[in-house]
């Protein structure tokens, strides 16, 4: 079937995103809001978006003006000649198939009808249609025209061969459609969206700082966005919609929406769309400005003492992990025209604990009779380092923790000693669920490392990033941060288990 005729129904971000990506590839275009003034926003949104294309040489002044003219406002009254129409209307049942019941009314009964649904289920959606076979969920991400991700979903209603049209239409758009079936979140929501939510809880529990928990992301694990500038970009209520179905369709911690992120959608701090979320807007989020960055008013200390963190109890794997931990972190020290001893009597102004991202900085800094004046640092990338003060710190040790790791050229975040620091603990969780969902049998690890990749800009989707890490690694942090928190979202699931027992690499296994 040739699309060449589509209907956006409903103008917000998102829809104007996608009439874009439609136009773009150069079909004809009908917009359709509920009255003048949202039509005039949705448009307004479009031009803004082709005029930022055009203010950065992607497009001409003649091929925005195409683009342009293949958009014609209109009514879903006018959508009877329409091969395809997405609906983009508020997340509501009620109103989604209110506006599917018009188009059933209104369309040739071949003709498609796409749903931008993030957060229902398709199938409700379908079950009210007069065609339920026609409706298949079409899902993009946002920014629309940037991200390269659909995902459709089909339900046990739809047609295959609407499934079929509209994943060759993704395709068309330039796109990459992954396939799926209908099941809350689909793949990229169903594990955006607790990785989200658990740095809201690591930020009001007091874990680390808002600015800390994006750095920790970005220059921790690489990533595009930290999860707070995250949540202000995908909306904070729309987050929260998401959180609560994916709450009442799988349950437990990692979905039951953060107490502050309830807080800030009912003060109607919604993110980018309110001018304010966990940053102000337009005021750009920067997680460039780390408050363990600006710390550098002391000057960093001439000598520092390497605490030994003893191996009582552990592993000769952990063992050795910790020499090799100790001798990296002393010879950057070292490079940088630091001296470094390793006697806990010789009285430096700092002792550092090489840690891992299991923390333990209290245990060996009050055996060495250093409380005060130690902080845990482990090097979490190659540009950044997380500072980990234990209760008995000292401002003046952290100041000069921070210090110390700005003359190596790195970056810092604070972290609590808790399991898995920062970036482990906002980054293995999320890679956990990912092989959650593939030992589920919902996506292969491919679909779920396109989707992340393509629809949230991750450099390496969470199979690849497990792989590179390393299973046992992130297998022995979570066991950790199960065995520290109690709370089962963290055990390691079974299909993580059999990878570390087999030695078996998540990219070969599939
Ligand atoms: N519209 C059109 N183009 C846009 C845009 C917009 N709103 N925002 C950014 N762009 C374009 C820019 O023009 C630029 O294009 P160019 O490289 O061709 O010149 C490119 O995107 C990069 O933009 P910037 O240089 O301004 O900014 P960044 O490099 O910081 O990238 C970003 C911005 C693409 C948004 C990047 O931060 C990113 O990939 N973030 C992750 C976003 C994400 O995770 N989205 C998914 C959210 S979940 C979702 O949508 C599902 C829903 O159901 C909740």
């Amino acid at each position: 079937m040739d699309i060449r005729e589509v209907g956006v129904v409903g103008l917000g971000t998102m829809g104007a995103g996608i009439a874009q990506v439609f136009a773009q590839a150069g079909l004809q275009v009908t917009a359709v809001e509920a009255d003048q003034d949202a039509l005039k926003r949705g448009m307004s949104v479009l031009d803004a978006s082709l005029d930022r294309a055009v203010s950065r040489g992607k497009l001409t002044e003649d091929e925005r003006a195409e683009i342009a003219a293949r958009v014609r406002p209109g009514a879903v009254s006018g959508l009877a000649a329409a091969d395809l129409v997405i609906e983009v209307v508020p997340e509501q049942l009620a109103i989604k198939r209110e506006v599917i019941a018009e188009l059933d009314r209104v369309l040739r009964p071949n003709s498609i009808i796409a749903t931008n649904t993030s957060s229902l289920s398709v199938t409700a959606i379908a079950a009210g249609s007069a065609h339920p076979g026609r409706i298949v969920g079409m899902h993009f991400f946002n920014p629309a025209p940037v991200m390269r991700l659909v995902e459709v979903v089909s339900t046990v209603l739809t047609d295959q061969q609407a499934d079929r049209v509209v994943t060759a239409l993704a395709r068309r758009l330039g796109k990459t459609p992954v396939q799926v079936t209908d099941r809350a979140g689909f793949i990229a929501n169903a594990l955006l969206l607790p990785y989200l939510n658990h740095a809201v809880r690591l930020l009001e529990t007091g874990h680390a700082t808002k600015q800390d928990i994006d750095l920790a992301v970005t220059a921790g694990a690489g990533l595009p966005l930290g999860p707070l500038a995250l949540l202000d970009l995908i909306g904070l209520d729309t987050s929260l919609a998401i959180l609560e179905v994916l709450d009442r369709e799988f349950g437990g911690t990692r979905f039951t929406p953060a107490p502050l992120l309830r807080r800030l959608t009912d003060a109607g701090r919604l993110g980018r769309k309110s001018g304010m979320g966990f940053y102000d807007h337009p005021e750009q989020a920067a997680p460039a400005a780390s408050s363990a960055d600006q710390s550098a008013d002391l000057p960093a200390p001439s000598t520092v003492t390497l605490i030994d963190p003893g191996n009582g109890g552990t592993s000769n794997g952990e063992a050795a992990a910790h020499s090799e931990r100790a001798a990296e972190l002393a010879s950057l020290i070292a490079a940088a025209g630091i001296s470094v001893t390793r006697n806990p009597v010789h009285r430096t102004d700092l002792a550092i604990v090489a840690v891992g991202p299991q923390g333990g900085v209290l245990g060996p800094a009050t055996a060495a009779d250093r409380a005060a004046d130690a902080v845990g640092v482990h090097l979490a990338a190659p540009s950044l380092a997380e500072l980990v003060p234990s209760p008995l710190t000292s401002a003046r040790a952290l100041g000069l923790a921070r210090a110390l790791v700005a003359r190596l050229g790195l970056r810092s975040v604070r972290a609590a000693d808790r399991p898995g620091l920062l970036v482990a603990a906002l980054l293995y969780p999320h890679l956990r669920d990912a092989i959650a969902m593939i030992g589920d049998g919902y996506a292969t690890s491919s679909d779920v490392d396109t989707a992340m990749t393509l629809g949230c800009g991750y450099p390496r989707g969470p199979v690849r990033m497990l792989a590179d890490i390393g299973v046992a690694r992130v297998e022995a942090v979570l066991g950790a941060m199960y065995a520290g928190y109690g709370d089962p979202a963290f055990a390691p699931p079974p299909l993580l288990a059999q990878y570390a027992a087999g030695g078996l690499s998540p990219l070969a296994a599939g």
